[in-house]
């Protein structure tokens, strides 16, 4: 071997065993950094593998591809260690991270505080729960209305105390135009586009010019029921209203059906439940009635109907409205209608 050949040969070895030394070592120190410098000063284009390859051209040519077999084989070693290596840094850091963010599931958690679902809501959505078991449909209609719709058709003609600019807000001069002071107009919507059998409810907000106080809000909410077929009587109504309030208060319920006036029902009725708080002896929550009036209700007036365009001699119903507030705060002893809107939590987490 001449004397050049053996000094690249050594030259090779050399490389090889301080290239491994400083992998192993940056390996023990898990010094990732350290494991990319010594890429670069070994297989970098300006590094020692390259350095190297230059010398061959010193060599004899016979000698040049079995000596440059050997610096390739040199490259590949290093090229391996310093995979194994990162492949070893990487896992181990990636286990430590996992270690070190690892979440105990069994840890109680911080239980935040939940909201919930409005009283006002709960018992909304209980009646139309109960509604739609009854096989009834919802519909909506309009807050700002035909006055056509809240009151005419409703037989509830001009100069009738209802429509007084005391009691409702109209919105243009005329008065022909009005928030709707109750979801009655509902049913006449319904029954304008629909033909029966009808058996619809419909929730909603109404209006009407009221002072605020316990049991008074300018805006409050009703649900409107109807039901009109062939043969429908008062007694369907009762049924359904009794099926309501058991719902609602509790299969002890006792319910009494009063007779009153609504323009647009004949005969009608307004329905009281015993009180609950006293069991009918009377006492401050019923006023010593020993009742408490809950809504009103009756059988479609037979003008109400002939003006949707229904012929009441082949067609009869029923018609109620419930007071959403009175229904929750006779429900949860709410003696005051402002909590419902004054959105106080320390109220609205009691129920
Ligand atoms: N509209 C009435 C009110 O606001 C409630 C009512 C009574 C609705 C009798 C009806 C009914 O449909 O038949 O007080």
């Amino acid at each position: 071997m001449d004397n050049n050949l053996k000094e690249i040969h050594e030259r090779i070895a050399e490389i090889r065993a301080s290239a491994l030394k400083s992998i192993a070592e940056a390996l023990e120190a898990r010094d990732l950094p350290t494991l990319a410098e010594i890429r670069i000063r070994h297989l970098g284009k300006k590094g020692i593998i390259t350095a190297i390859l230059k010398t061959l051209s010193g060599l004899p040519a016979e000698e040049r591809p079995k000596t440059g077999a050997f610096i390739n084989a040199l490259r590949e070693a290093i090229e391996h260690e310093l995979e194994l290596a990162n492949a070893k840094l990487g896992s181990a850091a990636f286990e430590e991270r996992l270690k070190a963010e690892a979440i105990d599931v069994t840890i109680p958690a911080k239980s935040g505080r939940f909201g919930h679902t409005h009283p006002l809501t709960i018992v909304h959505d209980e009646a139309v729960d109960l509604f739609l078991t009854l096989g009834f449909t919802v519909a909506e209609g309009p807050e700002v209305e035909l006055s056509e719709y809240c009151f005419d058709k409703l037989n509830t003609p001009k100069g009738h105390p209802a429509r007084d600019r005391q009691d409702t807000f109209y919105c243009d001069e005329d008065e022909t135009i009005c928030l709707r002071t109750q979801t009655s107009s509902v049913q006449i919507r319904t029954m304008e586009q629909l033909k029966p059998p009808i058996r619809i409810i419909s929730p909603g907000r109404v209006y009407r010019k009221d002072e605020v106080d316990a049991t008074h809000s300018p805006i409050f909410h009703q649900i409107e029921g109807l039901v009109i077929d062939k043969g429908i009587t008062m007694g369907n109504l009762k049924w359904t209203l009794n099926t309501l309030m058991r719902g609602l208060y509790g299969p002890n319920v006792q319910t009494r059906f009063r007779p009153h006036h609504f323009p647009y029902t004949e005969p009608s009725c307004e329905l009281d439940i015993q009180c609950f708080e006293c069991g009918g002896a009377g006492c401050r929550l019923c006023k010593d009635e020993g009742w408490i009036e809950l809504l009103g209700a009756g059988m479609v007036h037979p003008k109400v109907l002939s003006g949707c365009g229904i012929d009441p001699d082949v067609y009869s119903g029923f018609a109620f409205g419930i007071g959403i507030e009175r229904l929750a705060m006779r429900r949860f002893g709410i003696t005051d209608m402002r909590l419902l809107y004054e959105n106080d939590a320390r109220f609205l987490r009691q129920f």
